[in-house]
């Protein structure tokens, strides 16, 4: 695995092409795509296979699949070595959402333990490179499965495992269990990598403290994306930047996401402005100004002023 212990999780909507490249800003660590469809991918529709196509910045990187058939797995990991060449692939076995439960996928697989094996067998024939899977602890308190998986991880010859320590049922809220994780990091022989709640320099100790490798951050990268470069110089997020410097970054920010996206990149522009705003005075009036507008001008001038004339 690469050497930087701190990693950026798959965010559907949030860890795209653009998003990714700004990322490189705060970190050389390891990235992992928005989850891809296997299906989509083994139909080779155009939306899904943009997904995996990469920019110059993007390694080290991980494209991360979604679904249940074995040898849709297999067949687009073949398809991702011919569009691309990324770091490594991960299976998605926590997302909770309902689209893609329906296919069988994401954390319906923490309830299908023989097709889990089936999964990783033939994702591992298929590919040499960094192989891992996202889970989550379990479907609920009452069903954890992640020493199972991790046993299968270790017989299929998985390269890591990243375990998001809440079950299913909890979603995105509840407690994480560092307990659940000591554990997988004193049973595993592969790294593990610990996820939940990493906001600042305290819980991303707390999770470091169980023993797993590496620790992989999730919400916090909408709000606050340079919290890589913060954690790495021992600081916290809110203290590494001023909010010009925030300002310019956004300004950053906005010429990649014109070359992804052309004019249709202010919807994108206001949301992580409104995002990059959350610790700062009089952010609740600003988030309302700026929705109420969708004239070009109007917003680059009200985020100018938000972020250049703002004491905080
Ligand atoms: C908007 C959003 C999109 C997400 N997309 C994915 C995804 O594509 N694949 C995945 O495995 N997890 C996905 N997750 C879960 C995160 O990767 C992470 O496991 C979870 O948010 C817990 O980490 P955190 O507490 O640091 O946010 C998503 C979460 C959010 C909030």
């Amino acid at each position: 695995m690469a050497n930087n212990p701190i990693v950026a999780a798959p965010m559907a909507g949030i860890t795209n092409r653009s998003y990714r490249k700004f990322l490189r800003k705060f970190t050389d660590g390891l990235i992992f795509t928005e989850m891809v469809s296997v299906e989509g991918l083994k139909r080779e529709i155009n939306k899904t296979v943009d997904y995996i196509k990469l920019s110059k910045s993007d390694n080290p990187i991980i494209i991360q699949l979604f679904g249940y058939n074995e040898k849709s797995f297999s067949d687009a990991i073949k398809i991702c070595e011919d569009y691309s060449k990324p770091f490594g692939f991960d299976i998605n076995m926590g997302c909770p959402v309902k689209k893609v439960l329906k296919t069988g996928g994401g954390s319906n697989l923490l309830k299908d333990l023989k097709q889990v094996k089936k999964i990783f067998r033939y994702a591992r024939k298929q590919t040499d490179k960094t192989l891992t899977a996202k889970i989550r602890l379990g479907w609920d308190k009452n069903s954890y499965v992640y020493k199972d998986i991790l046993q299968l991880a270790h017989d299929e010859g998985l390269d890591g495992l990243i375990i998001h320590a809440r079950t299913k049922s909890d979603m995105f809220s509840g407690d994480i269990d560092y307990l659940a994780l000591e554990n997988a990091a004193q049973l595993s022989t592969i790294p593990i990598i610990g996820n939940g709640n990493i906001t600042d320099l305290s819980s991303y100790k707390k999770i470091m403290e169980t023993g797993v490798k590496a620790a992989m951050i999730g919400r916090a990268i909408m709000h606050s994306p340079w919290i890589f470069k913060a954690i790495a110089e021992n600081k916290n997020p809110e203290f590494l930047l001023d909010s010009k410097g925030i300002y310019s970054l956004l300004m950053e920010l906005k010429e990649y996401e014109i070359e992804e996206r052309g004019k249709n990149y202010l919807n994108i522009l206001k949301k992580y402005a409104v995002f990059f705003s959350k610790n700062l005075p009089n952010a609740a009036n600003f988030r309302k100004q700026i929705y109420s507008t969708s004239d070009e001008k109007e917003v680059l001038q009200l985020i100018e002023n938000f972020f250049c004339n703002n004491p905080g």
